[in-house]
């Protein structure tokens, strides 16, 4: 019997599909090789689970799908029927399988797919074939780690301070990271990592999930005595959310599995290598006007703003919240999608004229999904806020969700969204979603799935009839960054910390997921409006420009000479904008944690930042050594940027060097002698 081989990018997935259950996956790891035949299931990992792990298999841990029928429970044991492959070695593939189980009345389609850079994603459909309702509780997707997968990594945070990793001894036992939240979370994990002990970007072997899906979701890691780890993730589903009747299906959404045998590096570049499949346009650099003038909409203010930001080459001015009816602070006129004809009595015209006069794009800010009570649409519809009208969900921010599952609401949003980006021709939505979704009910049943459902479909449809419309996935910051929303977002706010010092943390831990031309990075105000902390403009620019690159911050208080540092390194940033938005993300596991050193990669071109975060203990820094590089070519390397403290800096910074790529990846570049809040960019080029 030969097994099921998926293979690209040195990655491979074996399974075993000999039946008369589920396939197995007896491999998900490094590529194999040649060895495709008979003779390589022998020796392969046993036990192995299915792809729908049951007790029916002699699997004692968590079961794939979990469901009841009232009354009338079947113990679930699939008969496979159909094994459907497409695949060429090397270019990875698509397997279809159907089963099904004619006493519990179910069937169930999977796919499993690898793309071309190796990563899998996989996805289960199960329909109710009976006559009696069947009420889905859990269905998730698993895939096998090996024993020597030790160690488990995973994320938290809270508002302003997002992705904190956490790091734990992977044993017996579940550790699950689950979300109630209704949006993705500041606390969402976005990546369950298991690994070799003591990985890092540049070593180890390292296993990972991720759920691309923006409602309540779970991401699992399971060790049980048998032997057998695996990690999982799907949807997280509350009692009675869903209830098949006969003939319908739940469908997960897409469940995404990563794998290095390199560290962390290799298993984010096959993720990025996924958002990076649908291209973006060139990302033009973003005014935001939030931490500038807030709810202050002033129009001369405004146009000095654009006036000033057009200056240092902005090209994109996005008007935040506050341009909408009743929105004179944040406790009124969510959901009055109308421009306020007090404040803007010519509509927003005389601004975006402005703005499009000065060869910027012109960008809005909407929260879609939400309400407050203190709007003329909460007093109109007041059934239309999701929860029970009887006793309203606690407020957050002073605002409750819409109902988009209802007709109503969703054609309203629909309509109000579509005429204002037709009216002002716009070319980006800031699509934010501030709070917590608690006690949501749907049609008697909770409603977070239904919510997600239609949402998504609210953004396919705008993007349907504005092709060209961009999106920006905001929720509180990063609160909503997952795969399932940028199927359909063009980039993320990455964090409301415009705080350079928290960033380089935040950018560089959400970055495994998302690469850099998706993640919204701002220069905030001299002093953070968040940490109150104080840095230097150089700091804030050198770590912004590492993501799509924007400005967040009063310029028309800015003086003259600030004004012409931040235009600098905004034409910095558009100079290697194409390796920073196109380069393979590289991050050195660097000895001195006071430092942090990162890059991105092309094969001709590759850009550095070393930062100094804290100080340093040791009097002499620890060498750069440049990850990414060929061994075998020759580069020329040298400082890009104004650099930071002359007195500090090597040799090699005066002039140009040019050494090989073996010098630079293994023993290094001496490093510059820098103060915490100080970076050095490098910039490298083949010859
Ligand atoms: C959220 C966002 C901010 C800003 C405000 C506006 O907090 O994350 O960037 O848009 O809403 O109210």
């Amino acid at each position: 019997m030969s097994p099921v081989i998926l293979s690209a990018a040195g990655a491979a997935l074996v399974l075993d599909d000999s039946g008369p259950g589920l396939p197995r996956v007896r491999h998900f790891g490094a590529g194999l090789g040649p060895v495709a035949g008979p003779g390589l299931l022998p020796a392969l990992a046993s036990p192995a689970p299915p792809l729908l792990p049951a007790q029916g298999d002699s699997w004692y841990g968590r079961p794939g799908l979990s469901g009841v029928r009232d009354g009338e429970q079947w113990p679930v044991r699939w008969t496979l029927e159909r094994c459907d492959v497409a695949a060429e070695p090397g270019s990875g593939g698509t397997v279809t399988v159907t089963a099904s189980d004619a006493r519990a009345g179910l069937e169930l389609v999977s796919e499993l797919v690898m793309d071309g850079g190796g990563l899998v994603r996989m996805r289960h459909q199960v329909r109710n074939a009976a006559a009696s309702p069947y009420r889905v509780e859990g269905l998730v997707c698993a895939l096998p780690v090996p024993a020597r997968a030790g160690e488990l990594l995973d994320f938290t945070g809270r508002w302003a301070l997002e992705k904190v990793p956490q790091r734990r001894a992977f044993g017996h036992g579940v550790w699950s990271r689950e979300n109630r939240r209704g949006r993705t979370g500041h606390d969402g994990t976005g990546l369950l990592v298991a690994g070799t002990e003591g990985f890092g970007f540049r070593t180890g072997e390292v296993w990972a999930v991720h759920a691309g899906w923006s409602g309540g979701h779970v991401h699992y890691a399971e060790r049980i005595a048998e032997g057998v780890s695996l990690l999982a993730a799907g949807e997280l589903l509350e009692p009675g959310e869903v209830v098949l009747g006969e003939g319908e299906s739940y469908r997960t959404p897409w469940v995404y599995f990563t794998w290095s045998g390199g560290g962390l590096d290799d298993a984010s570049a096959r993720l990025h290598g996924h958002l990076r499949a649908r291209s973006l346009p060139v990302r033009p650099v973003t005014l935001n006007n939030w931490e500038a003038t807030y709810f202050d909409h002033g129009l001369d203010r405004l146009l000095e703003l654009a006036d000033k930001a057009a200056a240092a080459g902005i090209e994109r001015f996005v008007l935040d919240d506050g341009w909408f009816r009743h929105r004179r602070h944040d406790r009124a006129g969510l959901g009055d999608w109308y421009v306020d004809e007090g404040v803007w009595p010519d509509g927003l015209h005389p601004l975006a004229d402005r703005v499009r006069k000065l060869g910027m794009q012109f960008g809005l800010w909407f929260e879609p999904e939400m309400v407050n009570p203190d709007s003329d649409l909460a007093r109109e519809h007041p059934d239309w806020i999701l929860g029970r009208a009887e006793r309203m969900p606690p407020p957050q921010r002073h605002q409750q969700v819409l109902d988009l599952a209802r007709p109503e609401a969703y054609a309203y949003l629909l309509e109000r969204l579509d005429t204002l980006v037709g009216e002002y021709a716009l070319d980006y939505i800031k699509w934010d979603h501030n709070r917590d979704i608690a006690e949501p009910v749907h049609g008697g049943v909770p409603g977070v799935h239904a919510q997600t459902v239609a949402v998504y479909r609210l953004l396919d449809e705008l993007r349907r009839r504005h092709p060209a419309l961009e999106i920006e996935s905001c929720s509180s910051g990063g609160a909503r960054i997952d795969y399932g929303i940028l199927a359909r977002t063009d980039r993320v706010w990455t964090s409301d910390s415009n705080d350079a010092l928290d960033r380089q943390a935040i950018q560089r831990w959400t970055g495994l997921l998302v690469p850099p031309e998706r993640l919204g990075s701002h220069v905030g105000a001299p002093r953070d409006h968040v940490t109150g902390r104080s840095l230097p403009l150089a700091f804030r620019a050198a770590t912004a420009l590492f993501g799509h690159m924007g400005v967040e911050w009063d310029l028309t208080s800015a003086g003259q000479e600030e004004l012409e540092e931040l235009g600098t390194w905004i034409a910095l940033h558009k100079r290697l904008r194409p390796v920073l938005h196109a380069g393979r993300v590289v991050r050195a596991d660097h000895p001195d944690p006071s430092a942090s050193l990162h890059g991105v990669v092309l094969p001709e071109r590759a850009v550095y930042a070393f930062a100094q975060l804290t100080s340093r203990v040791d009097i002499a820094p620890a060498p750069l050594r440049l990850p990414g590089l060929d061994p075998a070519a020759l580069y020329e390397v040298r400082v890009a940027g104004p650099a930071p403290e002359r007195s500090g800096m090597p040799e090699w910074a005066a002039a140009p060097v040019r050494l090989p790529g073996s010098v630079l990846g293994e023993l290094g570049l001496p490093a510059p002698v820098l103060r915490p809040a100080t970076a050095l960019l490098i910039e490298v080029e083949r010859v």
